[in-house]
């Protein structure tokens, strides 16, 4: 029998620990279920949570500002996921990329995909020179002009560096639903194999053509701010789950809404950033167990209007 004494401290224990924020466990994802899908140009299979870098990894070099990135590096490649958004405009980000990449001796492991933002062919090429060096690799996984910035000449060139074995994927990128036309004008007219765009629960026009565009001509997508930088996450702070969110097999917010993009089948990877690895463990498991039926999909929908 526990003493009355054992019982009022345990229950003072459960008191302050309801008191204090709650944070998402660090324990280890298993890499065996992580959700992959396919890429349809090459049917290569990619883990479907990836990791964005704007702001988050631009960051000095020095150790204590790498220290929390490195965790997220490490959660990250430990729990089996591999695509890196970077791009030469997130400031030290690529460097960063590379550095925590070289350190936990995981270049291999992962899938890099960077971005050109430049006007004309010389400049593109200094920039992916530039990208290569920067996160200390020969070949790049992905390169994506950046916000259709001179989309013509960039492309041609990147099907240049294509043929020569210098790069895998190539792809245009935008974070605007104002863009989504045009980068499906840009579809019509040019053979690619991925495509980056904003979508969420508060941003959902890319369900009405531009996914399913890419779905029935076999692009790939990646999806950029699926949290609206932290927006969402702001919005929900401090307010307990729906009942129903056992349903996706969801535990926290941020599992919640990147299985509301998950559950669309057009999407390839979700890339949400983060510069802690708490953070990073928490996103891996959007992409484990059941995802949102369509009804289940309004509902998260709903949580956030
Ligand atoms: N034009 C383009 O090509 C373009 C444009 C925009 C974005 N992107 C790409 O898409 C990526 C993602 O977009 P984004 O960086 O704008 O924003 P986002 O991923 O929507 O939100 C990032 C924010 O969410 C917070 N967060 C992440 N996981 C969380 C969790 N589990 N719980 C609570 N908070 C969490 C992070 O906080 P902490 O910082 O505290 O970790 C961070 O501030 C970018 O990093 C970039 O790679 C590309």
């Amino acid at each position: 029998m526990p003493s009355r004494r054992h019982f009022i401290q345990r229950s003072a224990a459960l008191l302050a620990l309801a008191a204090s924020p709650w944070m998402p466990s660090l324990a280890s994802v298993d890499p065996n279920q992580l959700l992959k899908r396919r890429i349809p140009s090459s049917g290569e299979r990619i883990p479907a949570i990836g990791l964005g870098t704007s702001r988050t990894f631009d960051v000095s070099l020095a150790d204590d500002s790498l220290k929390p990135l490195d965790g997220v590096m490490r959660t990250f490649i430990n729990g089996g996921a591999t695509l890196i958004d970077t791009a030469p405009s997130y400031g030290n980000s690529e460097a960063v990329t590379g550095t925590l990449l070289k350190r936990t001796n995981t270049h291999e492991k992962a899938f890099l995909a960077t971005k050109i933002s430049a006007t004309g062919r010389t400049r593109g090429m200094a920039q992916v020179e530039a990208s290569l060096r920067a996160l200390q690799t020969d070949t790049l996984d992905l390169v994506q002009v950046h916000n259709l910035q001179d989309t013509r000449t960039q492309l041609a060139l990147l099907r240049e560096l294509k043929a020569q074995g210098k790069v895998r994927y190539i792809g245009i990128t935008h974070y605007l639903e104002s863009a989504h036309d045009d980068l499906l004008e840009v579809l019509a007219h040019e053979q690619l194999d991925f495509v980056q765009l904003n979508y969420s629960v508060v941003e959902r026009n890319a369900e009405k053509r531009l996914l399913p565009y890419c779905a029935d001509h076999g692009i790939a997508t990646l999806v950029n701010r699926p949290f609206l930088r932290g927006q969402l996450l702001s919005h929900v702070k401090g307010k307990p789950l729906p009942s129903w969110a056992i349903e996706t097999d969801a535990n926290t917010w941020a599992q919640l809404l990147l299985k509301f993009i998950l559950a669309n089948p057009a999407v390839t990877v979700v890339i949400p950033a983060t510069s802690n690895p708490r953070y990073m463990a928490d996103n891996l498991r959007a992409g484990i167990g059941r995802l949102p039926d369509a009804a289940l999909r309004e509902k998260i929908a709903q949580a956030f209007r």
